[in-house]
């Protein structure tokens, strides 16, 4: 019998995501070649080291604005609510495999991650803009530029542990990588991971 699909993220929001995860990606590579030596070799994905320089800020800017898009599409499915706090304090069973509490579009874990995202993207954007020679560094003292880059390399290693966890959660919950990039997941999905989003996207209870 043919599974019966819902639609979870339009051609548009998934062109939207995949755009801020290649920008992550590249901006990880270089930044890590930036921080830490044995990782220097990561610039030759840009042709010369200087070019992985003048690249990585406008690169920056580019997913912070692909992730604005996401941020103003998704914050409202990303407030916590009182199932969350069901879901919080049952996280054990949760990694168990168990669903607890009617989640919504998203659960409270996803949630967390979309603000340790948005928080690590915001002191990213400030400090990166600070750093940015040469057009803004000039304009700050050099103590000010230290403090920034440390923020810098603070918020990229929180975001790189956090997008290490959001794909293998991605991957770990079964049917779910295919909503973002066929767009579509199971009733059965839904049903079992969103039963309120399911309920409300089908007026269905079962
Ligand atoms: C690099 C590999 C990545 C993979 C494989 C991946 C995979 C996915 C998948 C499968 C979903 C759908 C989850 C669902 O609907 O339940 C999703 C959602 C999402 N992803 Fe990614 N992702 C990646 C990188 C990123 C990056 C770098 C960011 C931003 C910094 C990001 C931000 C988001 C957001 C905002 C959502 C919507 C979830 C929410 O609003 O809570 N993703 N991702």
């Amino acid at each position: 019998m043919k599974e019966k699909m819902i639609q979870r993220y339009s051609a548009a929001e998934r062109v939207n995501h995949w755009i801020v995860a290649g920008c992550f990606l590249l901006l990880a590579a270089s930044g890590l070649a930036f921080f830490y030596p044995p990782f220097f070799w990561l610039t030759s994905l840009f042709g010369t080291p200087q070019l992985a320089r003048i690249i990585h800020p406008f690169l920056g800017v580019v997913m912070v604005l692909a992730f604005a898009r996401q941020f103003f599409r998704y914050v409202r499915h990303n407030l916590i609510d009182k199932e969350d706090i069901k879901w919080l304090k049952s996280v054990k069973q949760v990694m168990g495999g168990a669903e607890v509490g009617d989640t919504g579009r998203y659960n409270a874990g996803q949630k967390g991650m979309f603000w340790v995202m948005t928080g690590c993207l915001l002191l990213l954007l400030g400090s990166g803009i600070i750093a940015w020679r040469p057009y803004f560094a000039q304009n700050f003292p050099i103590p000010v530029i230290r403090i920034a880059l440390l923020v810098h390399a603070t918020a990229a290693v929180g975001l790189i542990a956090g997008i290490v966890v959001h794909v293998y959660a991605a991957i770990w919950v079964k049917g779910t990588i295919r909503a973002m990039i066929e767009g579509v997941v199971s009733h059965a999905w839904a049903k079992k991971h969103h039963p309120r989003w399911f309920r409300e996207m089908t007026g269905r209870n079962r």
